[in-house]
């Protein structure tokens, strides 16, 4: 049956056309309607949510702790709106970058080449220093050589997109950095994440998944950026050696800080660095300036340097920049000293953040030091007090850490004294009493 109001019976075959033609029109209207959203950054959902943020923490009269402005070299201090501060928020663990031996190495070679090499490395991008600082790691390391990118985040993302493919696998730790994820996702590959140094997880992937791939990639960090502790290496060489894999290190915050020379993770197990297919690292934390490596085989290096979209697509890494990692592992190398005192300090804070009760999460015997705190608001709260009085330390807060796992993250210097360390723990231990939270009971 027909529904009577519905019917059209009442009008004329002329004015069904007009009708149709309205209704025709109308929804191509429609159907052409792109909402502003889609085409205008203003209104962009994500920015509008980052927006909404920033305006809760103004309700809440909290300074946004992102983007300070410092205004002269962070290492055990810093000054920020002139005022100066103990500092636990940048990777100047040896108290390199600012060293006036690495400044004037930089200010050398710019003399010499200027200031960009204005060519990729294969155009005709290439310098000594260049030739210079990969040799310098890789003897470092104990590898056959190395090949230095202008960014250590593209380091991971153009390496592991690249050497990797749609028939193979990657197996990354949880907590993996986000250039290794993206990484991960530009190669194609399927990819996989393993629960944070879990090795037996790892090793039921491996039994569950090995034999339907080609090559296996496994990727560890040397020490975890969040949290500050290390994975069981030999474990995972043993893993990737039954289940003949490749393994993959990042050792951006394990190098020039772990063994006794800071020679990375492999010196901390004394291990042979050549168990390790791929060595990844920064140039921006003890090496005191701007870039990435990667170390390894003369294979690798060979292809990489041939083929890697983000090496020969991409200008060779600047004669300053290079200059100055040149000269932060020159003195490292001259001054091991430097690593113990880093050591002793790192241990002092975590040791007496302990004695006082405060949650330090996993952290053991690294540069990174979180202090648990849960809450993100809480966590922003705190940062702000210490800055307050004195202490410049960042919260790390969801999405970037787990929800109800805000911490904040002290990043230690060799160049902090045992003064700045007991009075920034002691401040810590009563703001944190004060907002009634991350101590351990
Ligand atoms: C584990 C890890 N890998 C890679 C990177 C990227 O290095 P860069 O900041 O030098 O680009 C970082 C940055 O902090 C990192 O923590």
């Amino acid at each position: 049956m027909t529904n009577p109001s519905n019917s059209l019976d009442h009008l004329s075959a002329e004015q069904k056309r007009v009708l149709l033609a309205e209704l025709l029109q109308k929804k191509a209207e429609t159907e052409s309607f792109i909402p502003p959203e889609y085409y205008c950054f203003d209104l962009y959902p994500e920015y509008l949510q980052l927006k909404d943020q920033q305006a809760h923490l103004q309700t809440h009269h909290i300074r946004n702790p992102y983007f300070a402005v410092h205004e002269g070299i962070a290492r055990d201090t810093t000054c920020i709106e002139g005022q100066e501060l103990i500092n636990f928020a940048t990777y100047n663990y040896l108290g390199l970058a600012g060293h006036p031996a690495v400044s004037e190495a930089a200010k050398q070679a710019i003399d010499r080449y200027g200031t960009s090499v204005s060519a990729s490395r294969p155009v005709s991008g290439e310098k000594a220093l260049h030739l210079e600082l990969e040799r310098g790691i890789a003897k470092f390391i104990g590898v056959d050589d190395a090949v230095l990118f202008v960014a250590g985040h593209g380091t991971n993302v153009t390496t592991i997109g690249h050497l990797f493919g749609r028939n193979d696998l990657i197996l990354y730790d949880a907590l993996s950095h986000n250039s290794i994820f993206l990484g991960c996702m530009l190669s194609g590959a399927r990819a996989i994440s393993f629960a944070h140094n879990n090795e037996t997880e790892l090793e039921r992937l491996l039994q569950q998944h090995r034999h339907r791939y080609q090559r296996v990639l496994i990727v560890i960090e040397g020490v975890y950026s969040a949290d500050g502790d290390i994975p069981n290496l030999p474990k995972f060489i043993e893993l990737k050696e039954h289940h003949k894999a490749f393994l993959m290190v990042d050792e951006a915050h394990s190098m020039g800080v772990l063994g006794e020379h800071g020679q990375g993770i492999s010196e901390h197990f004394g291990i042979d660095p050549r168990t390790v297919d791929l060595w990844m690292g920064t140039l921006s934390k003890s090496f005191a300036s701007c870039g990435g490596y990667i170390a390894g085989c003369q294979a690798v290096i060979e292809y990489l340097k041939c083929t890697a979209p983000g090496f020969i697509y991409s200008i060779g890494i600047s004669p300053a920049n290079t200059a100055a990692s040149l000269a932060a592992l020159q003195i490292l190398q001259q001054e091991p000293q430097r690593v113990t005192q880093l050591h002793v300090r790192a241990q002092l804070f975590l040791d007496l953040a302990k004695a006082k009760g405060l949650d330090t999460g996993t952290s053991h015997g690294s540069a990174v030091i979180p202090i648990m705190v849960g809450d993100t608001f809480k966590a922003l709260q705190l940062s702000q007090d210490l800055f307050q009085q004195g202490i410049n330390v960042q919260p790390m807060t969801f999405p970037v850490v787990p929800q109800n796992a805000a911490r904040l993250r002290f990043f230690m210097s060799s160049t902090h004294t045992e003064d700045q360390i007991r009075l920034t723990v002691e401040t810590l231990a009563r703001s944190l009493a004060r907002l009634g939270a991350g101590v351990q009971s």
